[in-house]
């Protein structure tokens, strides 16, 4: 009977005899929904229920209830069984009951794809990066998605890192994935600029304002308009510009040398710089205000050694980039090479691991980076214990203080100095550590 009802009403059926024919069936095609008895001879209802959850069949269920068995029918709903409809029931109600089914599993699966797409996306962004930005590890990719979430709004970010470390980058970054990435991305390097046309060069000056201004000349925060000013290196601007940068950054209005008049500008002003700012106004070298106003958001971006999972991937990316450039057909890193380059603690951090590869690419004639054509430097630690181990040396106390040193150098390195981790890693107490970390002089 249901059969015939179903199909007048479009749908595809096919009926079986037993709970065991179901499960049969359901192995061999797939079916959107199963309509079932509760109580039927061997297999019932509600085991029916469990067996399609226990071997992972993607079905809906509704039960059919006999007057007096509800209790039942809620006992398999509390197993995963989707609905329930009590025996004598009228077509459209089974109907009613297979559109609400319908319109869940429509809502499961497009919950599902959604979901799937922003997987997707999020692992591109972590893959390829924003903006050119690799992330191999948690900590870039921590990074990336602050510098997604803060580059809709127009306030200040600060920039902090080491040098090479990629700040440039993000701060193009942060510009790209804004509202103004069609307007106007203007970088200077504070510390470029002679101290005397600092304050002309950002603000513009009008003719005649001083002996070389021969004509009105544009500022930077002017040139930006509408778009973003990357003050790089705003660690090195002196105090006087410091406190027309703090005017134009709260009243937005900049005055050119010169003029007497303010010219509202919107720009947004992304700075950054490898000093720590907050000694540098302790020192008085910067003021605490305009200090404030820069640091609203800052963005840190660790040393390259505090995040060697990133490593790999960078290494990747350079080599890819640079065959583009240079035409080179470079495929890899060998094992030994990329050990070393993983080795490394990068003290001129993303910037010297690029040059590296390119320079190792350019000097090697073979399809791959090998360790021989890595810099020295890079190869010391290695040799050290090489050279050890060859030179007949055969004290076991000197040879395995060196191994012993390195063991504990690269734990704290793939730990980020965290000691309590790098102690478990090494199969050492953390009182041990600490002592060696004392004897060997490691900081
Ligand atoms: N996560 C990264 N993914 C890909 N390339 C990177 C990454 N970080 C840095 N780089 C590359 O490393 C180089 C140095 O980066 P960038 O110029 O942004 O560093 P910086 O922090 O501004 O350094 P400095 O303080 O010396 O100016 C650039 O060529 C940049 O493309
Ligand atoms: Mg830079």
């Amino acid at each position: 009977m249901l059969v015939v009802l179903l199909k007048r009403e479009g749908y595809e059926a096919t009926a079986v005899a037993s709970g065991e024919q179901a499960l049969l069936e359901l192995e061999q095609r797939s079916y959107d929904v199963v309509i079932s008895d509760i109580r039927m001879p061997k297999l019932g209802g509600l085991e029916l229920v469990d067996e399609i959850h226990r071997r992972g069949i993607a079905t809906t269920v509704i039960l059919m209830t006999a007057f007096g068995s509800i209790d039942v029918a809620i006992e398999a709903m509390k197993r995963g069984a989707y609905d329930y409809i009590s025996k004598p029931f009228r077509p459209d109600e089974i109907v009613l009951v297979l559109k609400k089914a319908e319109e869940r599993e429509r809502l499961f699966r497009e919950n599902a794809s959604l979901k799937q797409a922003l997987a997707e996306r999020r692992k591109d962004d972590e893959v390829k990066g924003i903006g050119g930005i690799i992330a191999g590890g948690k900590a870039m990719a921590e990074i990336l998605r602050t510098t997604r979430k803060i580059a809709e709004y127009k306030t200040t970010v600060l920039v902090t890192g080491e040098s090479g470390t990629g700040k440039e980058l993000v701060a193009r970054a942060i510009h790209d994935l804004s509202p103004r990435k069609d307007m106007p991305f203007v970088a200077v390097n504070c510390g470029a600029i002679p101290e005397t046309l600092i304050e002309s060069e950002l603000f513009g000056h009008k003719k005649g304002s001083f002996t070389d201004a021969i004509r009105d000349k544009k500022g930077l925060f002017e040139e930006a308009s509408g778009g973003t000013l990357f003050l790089d290196e705003i660690g090195e601007l002196p105090l006087g510009p410091q406190v027309k940068l703090l005017r134009v950054l709260q009243e937005q209005v900049v005055r050119a040398i010169g003029s007497v008049n303010d010219e509202k500008v919107d720009v947004r002003v992304v700075a950054a710089t490898v000093r720590d700012l907050g000694t540098e106004v302790r020192e008085g070298r910067f003021r605490e205000d305009l200090f404030y106003r820069l640091n609203v958001i800052q963005v840190h971006l660790p040393p390259l050694r505090e995040r060697p999972e990133d490593i790999q991937m960078l290494v990747e990316h350079f080599i890819k980039r640079t065959n583009v450039k240079l035409g080179t057909k470079t495929e890899g890193a060998s094992p030994e090479a990329m050990k070393v380059l993983l080795d490394y603690t990068w003290p001129g951090n993303v910037r010297e691991l690029e040059n590296t590869i390119e320079r190792s690419m350019v000097l090697s004639d073979g399809a791959r980076i090998e360790m021989e054509g890595l810099p020295e430097k890079l190869r010391e630690n290695r040799d050290r214990i090489r050279q050890t181990l060859r030179s007949g040396e055969l004290s076991i106390k000197k040879t395995t203080r060196i191994i012993e040193e390195e063991l504990i150098r690269k734990a704290l390195r793939e730990t980020g100095g965290n000691r309590t981790n790098a102690a478990k890693i090494l199969e050492i107490s953390h009182r041990a550590l600490l002592y060696k970390i004392k004897e060997f002089g490691i900081e």
